[in-house]
């Protein structure tokens, strides 16, 4: 058992939102959270540890609610293309973009992609990320599709929590697409024989997979009890969203060329929003999506860093935390909830993760600042001190 003691303030993400002079107490899970003065005294004879983190502010690990982690090789090629002036679309018609990364991840072998990915994963956690989801699709064959997924399984709490999504990317080199739909709902079928994902998302885009293409995919999971995510209006909105809501999808991801249309019916459902404002920065989009409206009209706001080598090669949530409070006008507070508790959310674990409450993992950070807000304010600057995962001290800084 461990003991954080006396933090100065400490955001739960549940309620109350902040506890002034809080403490701690937790083992693999939250045993006790509440003001200092509150703290009964058993806890700390029987601790092994206690941190004096006056001065400090603790808050719940990150919940990074979407991410392509498993891939081979790099795009530095593309990007340093992309800031030339070229465009993501475009590139990915020369045969660039997501089918380059295909290429690699086939030829590589597991060993040498879980070896890759580890290096990920840590940065990860340096920057204060406990959870992700993870999404297959640089594979897009049925085999390359389930090395990667089972390179998401066995990285499972090693020591990140990571939620498998199988992802219908993109459509391979030389296949047609409407024969192609129906391979992948083959694939569904095996994927959830071998108990592979527990989500399944499809790229709904303009020139993509459309709209009928879509439904037939996500349909087809939805009977298989599979959860259902998309990415989806992004470039060009085709309905995608309305889509997503109309089938109960779990969340719907990007959402840059959404309407006032499509969220008032994202407002009268449960469907989670995930915004993915590093991909809009990196891709040097004029439009980002509206984060502002969605929340006013009490949409479920997420977000993620949607880690991938093409669009969004980073790991670091508290970069995506400041994108959103300056270019999508998100208060500091809303950004930070929409990092833990309505990422976990998006992602079927809020009862497990994403606030700071007796009973879930003990997931919690320790930043070397005495107001939450120096995390925005002291702009792209790691101030972390501590990271605990499952309680275990994962990162410190002296
Ligand atoms: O979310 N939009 C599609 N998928 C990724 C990009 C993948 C890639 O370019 O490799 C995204 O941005
Ligand atoms: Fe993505």
């Amino acid at each position: 058992m461990k003991v954080l003691r006396k933090a100065k303030q400490i955001f739960t993400s549940a309620n109350p939102l902040i506890i002034e002079n809080g403490s701690i107490v937790f083992d693999k899970d939250i045993i006790w959270i509440g003001k200092d003065e509150d703290l009964p005294s058993e806890y700390l004879k029987e601790a092994i540890r206690v941190f004096d983190v006056s001065n400090k502010v603790i808050l719940p690990g990150f919940v990074d609610a979407h991410t392509h982690l498993v891939f081979y090789g790099n795009r530095v090629f593309e990007f340093i293309l992309r800031l030339k002036g070229m465009d993501y679309l475009k590139i990915r018609e020369i045969g660039g973009g997501i089918l380059k990364s295909v290429r690699d991840t086939k030829s590589a072998t597991k060993q040498e992609i879980l070896k890759y990915v580890k290096k990920f994963i840590y940065k990860f956690i340096e920057y204060g990320t406990t959870t992700i989801e993870a999404k297959s699709g640089y594979g897009l064959d049925l085999e390359t599709e389930i090395k990667i997924l089972e390179t998401i399984n066995e990285l499972n709490q090693k020591p990140l929590t990571i939620v498998p999504t199988f992802l219908a990317h993109d459509i391979p080199e030389n296949k047609k697409k409407e024969e192609y739909v129906i391979e992948l709902i083959e694939y569904l079928k095996v994927i959830k024989e071998m108990e592979l994902a527990k989500f399944v998302d499809i790229f709904c885009e303009k020139g993509v997979f459309e709209i009928d293409e879509s439904r037939k995919f996500l349909e087809s999971a939805r009977n298989l009890e599979f959860k259902l995510k998309m990415h989806t209006d992004e470039f060009y909105n085709i309905g995608g969203s309305r889509l997503g809501v109309e089938l109960g999808a779990t969340s719907i991801d990007h959402l840059n060329e959404i309407k006032e249309e499509d969220i008032e019916i994202i407002s009268k459902s449960n469907v989670v929003c995930v915004l993915l404002p590093s991909t809009s920065f990196l891709l040097r989009k004029e439009k980002y999506p509206p984060a502002r409206k969605l929340i006013d009209n009490n949409c479920i706001v997420a977000l993620g860093t949607d880690f991938n080598p093409g669009t969004s090669f980073t790991q670091n949530m508290q970069f995506v935390i400041l994108l959103s409070v300056i270019l999508l006008k998100m208060t500091i507070e809303e950004a930070i909830i929409s990092s833990t508790i309505n990422s976990a959310k998006a992602i079927g674990m809020e009862d497990k993760v994403g606030s700071l409450e007796v009973g879930k993992y003990a997931d919690i950070l320790v930043f070397d600042f005495e107001d939450y807000n120096f995390l925005v304010y002291n702009s792209a600057i790691n101030n972390l001190k501590y990271v605990f995962k499952n309680g275990k001290l994962l990162f410190s800084k002296s």
